[in-house]
């Protein structure tokens, strides 16, 4: 398909003010030179705050990262994620219409979509509330057929769902995301046939769909004002700026005071409770060594993990030295509750 620039354009851009420091703190994360690496967040961004990327978004995006104009705009019209039109307010609905979608009736959806939004893709439905489009693969083929709506893919569709799904949006509710059928991930439709050992002691929802309803933002637009600014690493800096960030290194019983530190340090163990430690590399994101680094720090058990608070967090990456920004970029919170949750160890 050709991706152009719509033919009609806004005057200007800017991210709002939140989007803006997240934005220059993801800019951080690369190294000096290599600043252009942050276009696909920034764009991105860019896209949750309007919906769409205009020129004046990429071209503001490109001045950000001091790259010539053609170059962002050479990432923003090959990524199909990116949307060069304006799209409905409520929700740009994006139909799978690949082999496993289209055995299993993708066409379907797109005619409720045609009949419910607009006869053509990428066109907004008259109340300018929705829009639509049919993409490639979405990865949850077992669940097929699928839609990703805003953030989240809703699966195991039909013809009713969907337009079920449609009109609750429209008129103002969100549905639970994931299957639509109760299964709980991709298991066989007619229920487990292996590895059904402790399936009812399994959390409500899988982890894809507790996020979105913990999250609440599959369909809204991202202004950074509700959205918690994952970027401990600024602290840091401004903490290097005065002398030497807190090292991975020191034990809880020795750490500095907290005045000298960012953020609030937690309950930290000098050892594992009796029982022993819990497996940390559980946890997606935590290898050996950084399961050490953690057992340094004085944290052994996964709820621990589960009970820190924002500014427990930024203490704990302040002190992952090379790790810095994993508790954040892997979410070990939602990992380590759900493990506890489970009764894992
Ligand atoms: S074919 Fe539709 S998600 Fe893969």
């Amino acid at each position: 398909m050709l991706r152009r620039l719509h033919p009609e354009q806004p005057e200007s851009f800017a991210f709002t003010p939140a989007n803006l420091e997240w934005a220059k703190a993801q800019i951080t994360k690369y190294p000096e030179g290599r600043q252009a690496s942050a276009i696909i967040p920034l764009l991105w961004r860019a896209q949750e705050q309007e919906g769409w990327l205009s020129r004046p978004a990429i071209e503001y995006v490109a001045d950000m990262l001091e790259m010539p104009y053609i170059r962002a705009l050479e990432v923003a019209t090959f990524y199909f994620m990116f949307q060069l039109q304006p799209v409905g307010r409520v929700a740009n609905i994006q139909i799978c219409g690949t082999t496993s979608c289209m055995i299993c009736g993708a066409e379907d959806l797109v005619a409720v979509c045609r009949d419910k939004i607009a006869k053509e893709p990428h066109t907004l439905s008259p109340d300018g509330k929705f829009s639509w489009e049919e993409v490639e693969c979405l990865g949850a083929c077992a669940n097929a057929p699928m839609a990703q709506i805003g953030k989240d893919y809703y699966e195991d569709l039909t013809a009713e769902t969907l337009g079920w799904i449609i009109d609750e949006l429209a008129a103002g509710r969100v549905p639970r995301p994931g299957s639509q059928t109760g299964r709980y991930a991709s298991e066989p439709a007619g229920g487990l046939t292996t590895l059904t050992d402790h399936a009812e002691d399994r959390a409500a929802h899988n982890a894809s769909v507790a996020l979105a309803l913990e999250t609440g933002d599959t369909v809204k637009r991202i202004d950074g004002s509700e959205v918690p600014l994952s970027t401990p690493w600024l602290g840091n800096a401004a903490a290097a700026g005065q002398g030497a960030a807190a090292t991975a290194t020191a034990p809880a019983a020795e750490a500095a005071p907290d005045t000298e530190e960012a953020g609030t340090r937690p309950d930290l163990l000098a050892a594992p409770r009796a029982g022993g430690a819990d497996d940390l590399k559980k946890i997606r994101g935590i290898g050996p060594k950084l399961e050490q680094v953690l057992h340094e720090l004085g944290v052994f058990h996964f709820d621990q993990i589960a009970a820190w608070t924002p500014a427990e967090i930024a203490w704990v990456d302040d002190n992952l030295g090379t790790f810095r920004g994993r508790v954040t970029r892997d979410d070990w919170i939602t990992q380590a509750r759900q493990l506890v949750h489970d009764g894992k160890t």
